[in-house]
């Protein structure tokens, strides 16, 4: 029996071509191409002043230390994400301030996010979760109001956009991850989109060893890290982003043919916004409480359809149960159940329609 792999990379012998040819050149580090890709990926999203860094968790990290976020602040997250939302807050010595999720969306439900700002609020990260644009425009307008700074975590969402605007565009950071989960990967790699040129400077001196090139001689200004991507992970990655709008075209399409051919009444299916344009980074329905979602998976794997789980509920986990002990069935019930109940099904360029159709046909008959 054929095995349907929940996710699996689109790498083209143009794309592995492209990084042979760096391998080539005996440049293995950051040069030429990492610049090349900042600049197309920045033409596509809309963005002059793109860094490109070893992973998407590197890029919100580097975000949070260059707005000088650190022990005494209060960062608002969603609560069901990806856990490297929420550690970057840690990892700068920040308070991570969960706000839960509205169920239809998977995103954060903006309504709660005021009564979550006290006078320690220094910034909010809303993730576009699972590739779907959050409703950024009203985090804009509250950040605003409350002056504080917003970084997108749009890990999953290169592509997405509110209204026509790309996410990543409307804060004051858009960090993208290029793991071979989403659409076009690098193995590893992040991408980092800035709204302040200055601020784009500090963080290129920060990804390398806190470097700046003063007089044509090297100054170490600060103690930065070493974030850089190499240039043969922005050659791979440069490769793909030429046909992105077409595989976001496709991964569409597929997922139009999941809401159209699953049809089980136990099975809720993702919500997209009007005006909000998904990326289908991952296709996440909702299983009803009745059923076990975990031996759903199981049941699933038999049948050759590999599932998982979508996202965490962050404060649930051990790590941060110890640390703030939150209880997340009476503060964040959209977050548990989503955690507990989210199914992520098969979604990528390389599946046909066959495929989803022997998916949803699958998932029907439970
Ligand atoms: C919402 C979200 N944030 C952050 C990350 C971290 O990205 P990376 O794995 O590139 O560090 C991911 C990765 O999947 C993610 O889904």
């Amino acid at each position: 029996m054929k095995f349907i792999p929940l996710a699996s990379p689109d790498i083209r012998p143009e794309d592995i071509q492209e990084v042979v040819s760096v391998l080539e050149s005996g440049m293995l580090v950051q040069g030429a191409r990492v610049a090349d890709l900042e600049k197309n990926c920045g033409e596509f999203i809309g963005n002059e002043n793109m860094v490109a860094v070893s992973n998407g968790t590197a890029t919100m990290h580097l975000a949070l230390v260059a707005l000088g976020i650190g022990p005494g602040d209060e960062v608002i997250v969603p609560a069901f994400s990806y856990i490297a939302t929420a550690n970057v807050v840690e990892l700068v010595g920040a308070t991570p301030i969960f706000v839960d999720i509205d169920l239809p969306t998977f995103n954060i439900d903006t309504s709660k996010i005021e009564r979550a700002i006290t006078p320690r609020t220094k910034a909010i990260i809303p993730v576009h979760e699972f590739g779907l644009a959050c409703d950024i425009e009203t985090v804009i307008k509250l950040a605003r109001k409350h002056n504080l700074f917003v970084i997108e975590d749009a890990a999953c969402a290169l592509g997405a956009s509110q209204n026509g605007q790309k996410t990543g565009t409307f804060g004051d950071f858009g960090s993208f991850s290029l793991h071979p989960r989403k659409a076009i990967s690098s193995g590893e790699g992040g991408l980092l989109a800035c709204a302040n040129p200055a601020l784009a400077k500090r963080i290129q001196i920060l990804r390398n060893h806190g470097v700046e090139m003063k007089n044509g001689k090297m100054e170490f200004v600060e103690a930065g890290f070493n974030y850089r991507m190499t240039d043969f992970q922005a050659a791979l990655v440069d490769s793909q982003l030429k046909r992105l709008s077409k595989t976001l075209r496709y991964k569409d399409e597929l997922a139009q043919q999941y809401q159209t051919e699953i049809n089980h009444p136990k099975i809720i299916l993702p919500v997209v916004p009007e005006g909000m344009i998904h990326t289908w980074q991952t296709f996440h329905v909702l299983v009803d409480a009745s059923i076990n979602r975990d031996q759903l998976i199981q049941h699933l794997r038999e049948k050759g359809i590999g599932t998982n789980y979508g996202a965490q509920c962050i404060p649930e986990q051990e790590y941060y149960q110890n640390k703030y002990h939150l209880d997340c069935k009476t503060n964040y019930p959209n977050a548990l159940f989503a955690y507990e109940q989210g199914l992520a099904l098969p979604l990528y360029e390389k599946l046909t329609k066959k495929d989803i159709s022997y998916i949803a046909h699958e998932i029907n008959k439970l």
